[in-house]
């Protein structure tokens, strides 16, 4: 972004996690509903042989619940979401992770970096935390995902999108893998299910009731994205 002839990094996607969880909650039943992928389970095979996972912006636990069985530490800022994450949990900021350094197998961050104005921070925390032969993975959209709404909604670039996200996490952590997405990969059946898809991803009311009235059902969905894993020599 351009701003008074210097460049300048993207805003921080707003946090309205606490004054308004039913965003992101809508948001997460409908992708458990309607989606043909499921990134949690994906995460869950790449981090198999990890022993202590930390899940950085965990909401209510939809990684943990991936990982039956195994040792996962949620953190978030957000009380909304953390009193329904089962412990251990604690509360806490990406930017200044309340860990010894050298002490957990794998930092998870998905989608979630784009809300910090300056995600090399939360990812040097990650790394610090990590022990040798440790394990970051990193998810995140991309500025042009879900294009068949995108005259019903703003979305405005991110610190973090996935166009970025590669060149950011090799920054601090020098070699990563990418895997990226651009499939249709949902496919809302109703009405109602494009209103709520809308409203979850920030298309205000009025943008919501428009799409809902104008698109037709079923409307498939084609979802852009990365997941970026990078590991620490061990
Ligand atoms: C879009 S949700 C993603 C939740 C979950 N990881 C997922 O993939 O569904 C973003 C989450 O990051 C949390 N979050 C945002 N900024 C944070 C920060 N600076 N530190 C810790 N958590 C943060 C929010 O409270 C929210 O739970």
């Amino acid at each position: 972004m351009v701003n008074a002839g210097r460049v300048s990094t993207p805003d921080a996607v707003p946090f309205d996690y606490d004054t308004n969880p039913d965003r992101y909650l809508i948001g997460s039943r409908l992708t458990k509903a309607y989606s043909q992928a499921n990134l949690y389970v994906w995460v869950a095979t790449l981090l198999e042989r990890a022993d202590l996972v930390l899940d950085v912006g965990c909401a209510e636990g939809v990684l943990r619940e991936a990982m039956p069985g195994r040792r996962v530490i949620g953190l978030d800022m957000a009380m909304a979401f953390l009193r329904n994450h089962p412990a251990p949990r604690v509360r806490a900021s990406a930017a200044a992770l309340p860990f010894r350094s050298n002490s957990v197998d794998a930092v998870t961050a998905l989608n979630m970096l784009y809300h910090l104005a300056d995600p090399a921070q939360a990812l040097r925390e990650a790394r610090r935390v990590l022990k040798p032969g440790g394990v970051l993975i990193a998810s995140t959209v991309a500025r042009t995902d879900s294009p068949e709404i995108s005259a019903y909604r703003v979305r405005l670039p991110s610190p973090f999108d996935a166009e970025e996200a590669p060149d950011i996490v090799r920054a601090v952590f020098g070699d990563v893998e990418v895997h990226t997405w651009d499939a249709p990969l949902v496919t809302l059946p109703t009405k109602e299910s494009i209103r709520e898809y809308l409203r979850a991803r920030m298309a205000g009311e009025e943008g919501a009731e428009r799409g809902a009235r104008e698109l037709t059902t079923p409307l498939t969905v084609t979802k852009r994205g990365a997941l970026v894993v990078a590991r620490l020599p061990a």
